[in-house]
């Protein structure tokens, strides 16, 4: 069997970290990952640690937006699979600054699809077979639910936030590729993830880390809107099925049917700490209710997602592994045994946006 080569972008983030972790494990000397990463606050080569010695494994620093790097990539290596993660990803921060995401969402999507594109066509403008576009996206796309109902892929797509209306102009793009040019690709919308190397910015590791350092848990609004919970293994399991066992041109939602409110998740997380904390740890006695803070309301905040995966599982088999019980226990876990984790990523310019963020809060 011919070794895959994989460009995966974004893959010192958080997902696509435990993606190229997943893979190259599962697949050994079978498969051979370029991974294409800027290393913005969002990136960090600790998450990697594991791989960064395999042979099949290889970092380039660098921006998607860099078509001439992009395009070098694409010349220099027969790729076969891209699995694009880059992305400016935090919703509180496009709301404090749309343009990098218009520009590392939208365009910097495009530039892959061109360098893809022009690598990957034949003379007769149909694609060389085996070759595969894999868009990693968002159910935020989708906008917001009342009450009941479901995202699934037919839902017309009505984004609220500057993330989610780049991402969805993203999902667009692609669509479009594949819809003019035949360009072989998928894309996945997923709901939210969850489990190691995720940034100390979205809810779960902030509040975890909030926690453990005494400091008040700060929850939006009234603490009730509803995310649908993903263990973030199950999603990067998707994504490879997608690419392996999907259907060329084909939407897949992704989610767990795991559906919580902020404030259920922030008590979960307090008697989980609370249990794991040996009797001896001070800073158990600090971990209650109290450090509970309700907040000003996050700009255009949506209040329930909520992803029908059954297309995925009846056309590709996969289903969510891991339940939320022993997926939160496992990911607390994590963030205690490797607590020096923090102070790699929190370098100076997160702290001052941190610091910004939660004087406000
Ligand atoms: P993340 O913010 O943890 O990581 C993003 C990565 O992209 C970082 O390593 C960063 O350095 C890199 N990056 C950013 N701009 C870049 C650029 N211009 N060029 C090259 N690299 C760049 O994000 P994440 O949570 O791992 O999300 C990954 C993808 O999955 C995103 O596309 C996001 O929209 C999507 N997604 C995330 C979730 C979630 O819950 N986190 C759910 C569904 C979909
Ligand atoms: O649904 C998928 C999306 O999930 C991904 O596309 C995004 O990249 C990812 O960041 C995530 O977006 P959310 O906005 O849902 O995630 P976040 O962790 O920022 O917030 C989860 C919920 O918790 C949301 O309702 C806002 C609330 N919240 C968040 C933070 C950071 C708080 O109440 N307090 C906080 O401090």
């Amino acid at each position: 069997m011919p070794v895959k080569t994989y460009l995966v972008t974004g893959g010192a983030g958080f997902i696509g970290s435990n993606y190229i972790n997943y893979m190259l494990k599962k697949y050994g000397e079978s498969i051979r990952i370029i991974n294409l990463d800027k290393l913005t606050y969002a990136g960090n080569l600790e998450n990697l640690k594991e791989v960064e010695t395999n042979k099949n494994y290889t970092f380039v620093k660098g921006d998607i937006c860099d078509k001439g790097l992009v395009t070098k990539l694409f010349r220099e290596n027969d790729i076969d699979r891209v699995v694009h993660f880059a992305a400016e990803s935090h919703v509180d921060r496009s709301i404090r600054n749309p343009e990098t995401f218009v520009v590392t969402n939208v365009l910097g999507t495009m530039v892959l699809l061109n360098a893809a594109k022009d690598a990957w066509v034949q003379a007769d403008g149909t694609f060389a077979e085996g070759k595969k576009f894999l868009h990693v996206s968002t159910d935020e796309v989708y906008g917001s639910l009342g009450e009941t109902g479901y995202f699934y892929e037919t839902t017309p797509y009505d984004p609220h936030s500057p993330y989610s209306a780049s991402k969805a102009s993203s999902d667009l793009l692609v669509k479009s590729y594949m819809d003019t040019y035949g360009f072989p690709a998928n894309i996945t919308n997923c709901s939210n993830n969850y489990g190691p190397f995720q940034f100390p910015e979205k809810l779960i590791p902030l509040m975890i880390y909030n926690a453990l350092s005494g400091k008040e848990l700060p929850v939006y609004g009234d603490g009730l809107n509803i995310r649908d919970w993903l263990y973030v293994e199950d999603h990067v399991k998707g994504i490879d099925m997608v690419q392996e066992k999907g259907r060329l041109f084909q939407t897949y939602n992704i989610g767990g049917h795991n559906e919580k409110t902020n404030i259920e998740i922030v008590h979960i997380i307090l008697d989980t700490l609370q249990k794991f904390l040996g009797d001896g740890d001070e800073r158990k006695a600090k971990i209650n209710n109290g450090l509970i803070r309700f907040v000003q309301d996050r700009k255009g905040h949506d209040r329930r997602y909520a992803i029908a995966p059954d297309k995925i599982r009846a056309e590709v088999g996969w289903y969510p592994e891991t339940n939320f019980e022993e997926g939160i226990r496992k990911t607390i876990r994590w963030y205690l045994d490797n607590e020096e984790w923090k102070d790699h990523v929190l370098n100076g310019e997160y702290q001052k946006y941190y610091d910004e963020m939660y004087s406000q809060k």
